[in-house]
């Protein structure tokens, strides 16, 4: 069954105290719920990962990272490795953020390089996609997101890709608080299903599970949320306030 899933990441924020507090209210709120066929992840920043996965061993959600560099070991300074976040029971990480295509020049074949290796430590990637502003006004949209799946997800295997959660992220969305309207978001997502459909099987399409990202708070995710083909939300800004985030949570 197709898992529903809404993930928080909380980018570069929140001091160690802020971030204790908030994995915390999560935690205690979460405990009141019934999550059934629901995943709640949160994605702190990697010096809170201990942290959250010591609350998270008592608690209802999972842990995430936000990135991860495709190497067992070595001399990376100041990267960390998938056999790292595996050994501290991390479950998700976040790759191909519209953040580090942009800021950290991470192009299809380094995301297609992150890709197999954490699959090879058992962590579920939440791979992101999406369109700049200039893109959708030309109408390219749908072929840029095409190419991202293309370039760096649809090398792998039917049972590999399986294991990976994909976000649609327009990049016009995030952080400006303008988000993608319910059928922009169902039209994405019902292409993207129809990619996987057309690469590996309809019936792998019917199981991943595919989030919105960009805006997405709660006033808005309710509606988001109840197309057919949008499994839950990839969450920035509305997940740093607990209130917000379970508002969120409670939508799905
Ligand atoms: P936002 O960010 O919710 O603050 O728009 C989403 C994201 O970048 O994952």
């Amino acid at each position: 069954m197709r898992k529903k899933i809404v993930a928080g990441n909380w980018k570069m924020n929140k001091t160690f105290l802020e971030a204790e507090e908030l994995v915390a209210q999560v935690a205690e709120a979460l405990e009141k719920r019934k999550l059934d066929n629901k995943a709640v992840v949160l994605c702190p920043p990697f010096p809170y990962l201990e942290l959250t996965t010591d609350i998270a061993k008592e608690s209802k959600f999972q842990v995430g990272a936000q990135n991860v560099y495709p190497e067992d070991n070595g001399a990376y300074t100041g990267e960390v490795s998938p056999p790292m976040l595996e050994s501290m029971e991390v479950e998700y990480c976040i790759i191909g953020h519209s953040e580090r295509r942009k800021y950290f020049a991470e192009n299809h074949d380094f995301l297609a390089r992150k890709l197999d290796a954490l699959l090879k430590h058992n962590i579920i990637p939440i791979f992101c996609c999406g369109e700049v502003l200039s893109e959708r006004k030309a109408k390219k949209h749908f072929k840029v997101v095409e190419t991202q799946l293309n370039e760096s997800l649809f090398h792998l295997k039917k049972d590999e890709v399986s294991n990976v959660v994909i976000a649609y992220e327009p990049v016009w969305a995030i952080g400006t608080g303008v988000n993608a309207t319910a059928e922009e978001a169902q039209e994405m997502h019902a292409f993207i299903r129809g990619l996987v459909a057309k690469k590996y099987s309809k019936k792998l399409s019917e199981e991943i599970s595919i989030l919105y990202g960009g805006s997405c708070n709660a006033k808005n995710a309710k509606e988001l949320f109840s197309n057919p083909d949008v499994d839950g939300g990839l969450i920035g800004g509305a997940s740093l306030k607990s209130e917000d985030f379970l508002a969120i949570v409670d939508a799905l």
